[in-house]
């Protein structure tokens, strides 16, 4: 495995591949679990050489004390990687990526107005300067990006689409633990206790999905944010799944997804399911 620092000298190693060899690159910020090796299991079934990068992206922290906080294990990282056989680590550092702060900034029009959007202003726009960064440095064929983050795979794929970059975004799985918790790297910082109240998350989505055709989505919305009187719930939202615009008819016939960011303490956590009708 070649762990690499620099733009230039991964600019010589990609140059090296050959014209028919197909780059999969799978982008994180570290702190990886078994949801990141899935993904670069992904990549290895569709592709012939992997990338994972590792950058803490500062720009996409609304929350200083939430980039503060972030989870880091570059070491362990590393080990997981090579075990996973990922042959590329990209692991630039933050003068390598911003020498200076980018004076570009990105709009996703409703996108930024709903869940994410709304409650991380200025997150869509960090995401979207590293990752277009990140594609335009490393040029891979397919990129792979987890479903957990719903919202940030829209914003992601409505950035490839409008700006027509040459590269195929796969969507993948998320998965959780036996208990149903959403694999996250946020989870690290869960104590035993904080972890059991963690589950309400998934719960919550797997009530609203049996209650779903039941009752109207408003209703719904109400006895989740009952549930939750014990915690801080940011949102749920019942959402059209490709537009994750509000929907609102019970039973049109449209994938929703059931989507819900809740505070567990300081700890803020994420996690959505898809039904399809
Ligand atoms: O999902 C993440 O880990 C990050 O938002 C990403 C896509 C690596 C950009 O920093």
């Amino acid at each position: 495995m070649q762990v690499i620092q620099g733009i230039k000298e991964l600019e010589g190693f990609r140059s090296s591949f050959g014209k028919h060899e197909q780059l999969g690159l799978v982008p994180t910020m570290g702190a990886l679990h078994a949801g990141h090796l899935s993904l670069l299991e992904n990549a290895h079934r569709n592709t012939d050489h992997t990338m994972v990068s590792i950058f803490v992206n500062p720009l996409q922290f609304n929350d200083s004390k939430d980039f503060d906080k972030y989870p880091k294990q570059i070491e362990k990282d590393l080990e997981l990687l090579k075990k996973g056989g990922c042959d590329i680590v990209f692991l630039p550092d933050t003068k390598e990526l911003y020498s200076e702060k980018p004076i570009l900034s990105f709009q996703f029009g409703y996108l930024e107005q709903i869940m994410e959007g709304y409650h991380r202003p200025g997150h869509f726009n960090g995401v979207a300067i590293v990752v277009s960064k990140l594609l335009n440095i490393t040029r891979p064929h397919k990129a792979f990006f987890g479903e957990k983050d719903l919202q940030q795979l829209r914003v992601i794929q409505y950035l490839v689409k409008d700006l027509s970059m040459p590269v195929e975004i796969v969507p993948c799985a998320t998965l959780r633990e036996p208990d149903g918790l959403a694999m996250s790297s946020r989870n690290m910082r869960l104590n035993a206790a904080q972890r059991q109240r963690a589950l309400l998350i998934n719960q919550s989505l797997r009530k609203a999905k049996d209650l779903l055709g039941k009752l109207p989505h408003q209703e719904i919305e109400q006895l989740i944010e009952k549930d939750f009187s014990a915690e801080k719930l940011e949102y749920f939202s019942i959402v059209e799944k490709d537009s994750l615009k509000k929907c609102t008819d019970p039973f049109q016939n449209k994938e929703v997804a059931l989507c819900i960011a809740a505070f567990i303490d300081e700890i803020r956590l994420i996690d959505n399911i898809i039904v399809s009708s």
